[in-house]
C-alpha cells in the first residue's frame, strides 16, 4: 500500500483559506484547539504534528468543491461561499452534499447591494432594468427573483467595487465588512442580501470510525474555544446578606462557589464563571450591591 493511500484513510484533511480575511482566524482557532502544524514556505499543505489532521491552504471559493468532491473531509469557509455554491448546484439540478457542522464566531460580514453615493434609492425596485455587478451571481439572482425585479446580473471575477465607475454597472452586490472599500469607491450600502460568518463544513460521505472520532474531538474543542472567548472568571467579596442580589447580577453564570472568609463570619468570597463578557457597568452594580475586592479574569480553557 502506498503512503498516500494510508494517509487518505487515516488522516483528516481540512481545507482553509490560503490568504484572506479568514486565514489568520482559521489557523488561530485550530491552534487554540491544540493543533501544531508545520508548513514549508509556499506550501499548500500544513502537516498536523500532534493530530492526524492536515491543512490544505486553498482559495476560499474552491473549498465547497473540495469538500463536496471528497478531496477534503472538512472545510472552514464563509457562509457566503457555501450559500452561493448551494444555489449554483440547485440551478444545475443537484442537491449539495456538504453539511454545516458549526457556525463560527469570526469572519462576520454581509453580502450587500451598494449604489453610487449620488444615485437615488427607494428600495429593491430601484434596480429594475439596471445592471448589477457581482462575484455572487446566484445569491444576487435569488435576491432579485425574491423581490420580483428584472435586472441584469454582471458576473465579474473580482474588483466589483470599481464596476460602476468604469461604466460596467449601475450598482454592485459585494461583501461588506468594515465598509471602507465602499467608502473609498464612493458607494453606499442600501440592502443586505445575506449575513455571513465562517462555518465548518464536512463531506457527506461516511467517515471511518477513527477519523470520525477526531472530528468529534475537534468539534468539542471548537465549542470550548468559542465558549471561553466570551467567558470570564469573576471573584469578589460580599456580605452574606448581599448574596441574593449579587447572584442576580452575575451575567450568565451557573451556581457560583461561595467560600467563607477566615475570621469574618458575615463575609464570603464568591467565585463564578460568567458565560458573557463582564462590563464595567456590571462591576459597578455589583459594588453598589455590597461587593468588594472585585477581580475579573480571562478563561483559558473549558470543558463541559
Ligand atoms: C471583500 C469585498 C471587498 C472587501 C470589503 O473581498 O470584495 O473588496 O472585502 O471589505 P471592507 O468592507 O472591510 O472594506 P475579500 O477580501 O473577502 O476577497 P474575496 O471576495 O476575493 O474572498
Ligand atoms: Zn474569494
Amino acid at each position: 500500500m502506498s503512503a498516500s493511500v494510508i494517509d487518505k484513510a487515516t488522516r483528516l484533511k481540512l481545507a482553509i483559506q490560503k490568504s484572506g480575511r479568514l486565514t489568520d482566524h482559521s489557523t488561530d482557532l485550530l491552534m487554540r484547539c491544540g493543533l501544531k502544524f508545520s508548513r514549508g514556505k509556499d506550501q499548500l499543505v500544513g502537516f498536523g504534528e500532534n493530530m492526524p489532521l492536515d491543512l490544505l491552504f486553498v482559495r476560499d471559493d474552491d473549498i465547497p468543491d473540495l469538500v463536496e468532491e471528497d478531496v477534503c473531509d472538512l472545510g472552514l469557509v464563509g457562509l457566503n461561499v457555501i450559500e452561493e455554491k448551494r444555489l449554483e448546484m440547485a440551478a444545475r439540478g443537484h442537491a449539495t452534499r456538504f453539511e454545516v457542522l458549526r457556525s463560527l464566531d469570526f469572519g462576520r460580514c454581509r453580502l450587500s447591494i451598494a449604489v453610487p453615493d449620488d444615485a437615488a434609492w427607494t428600495g429593491p425596485e430601484s434596480l429594475r432594468g439596471k445592471r448589477v455587478a457581482t462575484t455572487y451571481p446566484f445569491l444576487l439572482g435569488n435576491y432579485l427573483r425574491t423581490h420580483g425585479i428584472d435586472a441584469e446580473v454582471v458576473t465579474l471575477s473580482g474588483a466589483v467595487e470599481i464596476a460602476p465607475r468604469l461604466g460596467r454597472a449601475d450598482a454592485i452586490c459585494d461583501l461588506v465588512s468594515t465598509g471602507s472599500t465602499l467608502i473609498a469607491n464612493r458607494l453606499r450600502e442600501v440592502e443586505t442580501v445575506l449575513q455571513s460568518n465562517a462555518v465548518l463544513v464536512r463531506t457527506p460521505l461516511e467517515l471511518p470510525a477513527d477519523k470520525m472520532a477526531w472530528v468529534e474531538r475537534l468539534l468539542m474543542r471548537i465549542d470550548g474555544v468559542q465558549q471561553v472567548r466570551e467567558s470570564k472568571y469573576i471573584m469578589l467579596h460580599a456580605p452574606r446578606s448581599a448574596l441574593p442580589a449579587i447572584r442576580k447580577l452575575l451575567p450568565g453564570s451557573e451556581s457560583p462557589t461561595i467560600i467563607p472568609l477566615e475570621g469574618n463570619p458575615d463575609k464570603v468570597a464568591v467565585h463564578a464563571v460568567c458565560r458573557e463578557n463582564v462590563f464595567w457597568e456590571t462591576l459597578e452594580s455589583l459594588k453598589a450591591a455590597g461587593a468588594s475586592a472585585l477581580l475579573v479574569l480571562p478563561v483559558e480553557k473549558m470543558l463541559a
